[in-house]
């Protein structure tokens, strides 16, 4: 027996109307902030992401689906969008477009993680990039339109943690701070810490391990350590969003999975989980345009998993408004019946109605039954006596009241 490859899931029809409601606030959201779509390929070349997303992150390092194609190029399956998005910007010269640019995404993305709840090799995510510009009004409408997101399908009890991590100016005086204070610790440390210790030092303070808790804790702050433009952008940030009245916590381990943030950080994330089921997050990379071959060019941008969207619905019991289905039902008898049912049915669609057709030659009890199990308002019967006189008979399926009409009545009574 087949079965979905691990950490995989097929979205069946009973799912759907979640995606679909997700989906709908996303693209309304952006309406609101007049961000434009954008779909990139599903694979990349896989050094995109070695060079974008950084060579000591999870991501990178044990994440990706990589492979070779039949030409001999390294592709990789999309372990994020943000990379992407550059890459495209790069690539059709969209800085010639007035800045910033804003783009949203929704799409899926690959990573060679262990699946559990929440987390998956294959997951789904709704992305925001705005690009061009380093206003700090910017990263407060991302956040805004993050927070705007969640609060519109009423997902409630989550906490914004908000840091900065400076920029390449004031970052390196901070990261060797970092290394000292931790250099006295090293024998304390778990060995995935001994090894970011070597290679990837502000990814220490999102260690997870208990006996590294105290260590990270009483770490110095990147806040610290900002120059003052960034103390600057940090102040403004705040002070929109205390204009915008969206509640923040400082949390000065925040440091995110991608080496190619600067300044500002940040992470929504359920209050009772906490940051194992961050529902999404995001920041500024000022520098990632330019590390992939564009010229210098400011941006913040956010994502969401989709996936743990739907988990918090579920969770949270929102209740979501069900898709559309079919509300007509056509039941025939007789093979001349049948051949009337057809016709009928082109008309009807041609008219706009959806409906479903009986198949095979059942008993009409049985056809009943099934337009009955289906939860359609009306259904169309036909029988030898309705094809000699030209008429239908349509039954209200609520009150199993049935009436002989015109079929030419029909779009009229059924819309
Ligand atoms: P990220 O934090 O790696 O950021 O992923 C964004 C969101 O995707 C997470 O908060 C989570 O909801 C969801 N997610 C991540 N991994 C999984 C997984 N294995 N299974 C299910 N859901 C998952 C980024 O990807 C950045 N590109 C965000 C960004 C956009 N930064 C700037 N612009």
């Amino acid at each position: 027996m087949y079965q979905a490859p691990r950490g995989t899931s097929d979205i069946l029809s009973g799912e759907q109307a979640y995606w679909r409601y997700v989906e709908a606030q996303a693209v309304n959201v952006c309406r609101l902030y007049g961000y434009e779509r954008i779909d990139t390929p599903v694979f990349e070349d896989a050094s995109l992401f070695t060079r974008g997303v950084g060579d000591a992150t999870d991501i990178v390092d044990k994440e990706m689906y990589t492979f070779e194609d039949r030409g001999g190029s390294s592709l990789t399956l999309k372990p994020e969008e943000t990379a992407s998005i550059c890459r495209a910007y790069i690539e059709h010269g969209l800085h010639n477009l007035p800045q910033p640019v804003r783009l949203y995404y929704l799409a899926p993305i690959f990573r060679y993680d262990r699946p559990q709840a929440g987390r998956y090799r294959q997951h789904h995510q709704f992305g925001c990039e705005a690009i061009g510009d380093e206003d700090p009004s910017l990263d407060a409408e991302v956040i805004d339109m993050a927070w705007r997101f969640f609060s519109s399908m009423n997902i409630v009890h989550l906490s914004l943690k908000l840091n900065s991590i400076g920029c390449s100016s004031c970052r390196p005086g901070y990261l060797s701070a970092l290394k000292n204070y931790y250099a006295s610790y090293a024998d304390r440390l778990c060995s995935d810490c001994r090894t970011r210790l070597e290679k990837n030092p502000l990814r220490l303070l999102d260690c997870k391990q208990s006996t590294c808790q105290p260590v990270a804790n009483l770490a110095p702050k990147s806040l610290d350590y900002l120059c003052p433009p960034c103390q600057e952008h940090f102040n403004q940030l705040k002070k929109y969003l205390a204009l915008l009245e969206i509640p923040f916590e400082a949390d000065h381990r925040l440091v995110r999975g991608l080496d190619y943030y600067t300044r500002t950080v940040f992470e929504i994330q359920p209050e009772a989980d906490g940051a194992q089921s961050t529902l999404g997050g995001g920041g500024r990379y000022d520098n990632l345009i330019e590390q992939l071959g564009g010229k210098p060019t400011p941006a913040i941008g956010f994502a969401t998993g989709i996936e743990r969207v739907i988990l918090n619905l579920k969770k949270q019991e929102v209740s979501i408004p069900s898709l559309p289905k079919p509300q007509v039902f056509i039941a025939h008898l007789g093979s001349e019946a049948r051949d009337e049912a057809i016709k009928l049915a082109s008309r009807l669609r041609q008219a706009g109605i959806a409906l479903i057709e009986a198949t095979g030659s059942r008993s009409l009890k049985a056809q009943l039954r099934q337009a009955n199990t289906l939860g359609v308002r009306h259904t169309v019967i036909i029988g030898d006596r309705e094809v000699k006189t030209g008429t239908v008979i349509l039954r209200d399926m609520a009150t199993a009241r049935q009436e002989a009409v015109s079929p030419d009545q029909l779009p009229g009574l059924l819309i």
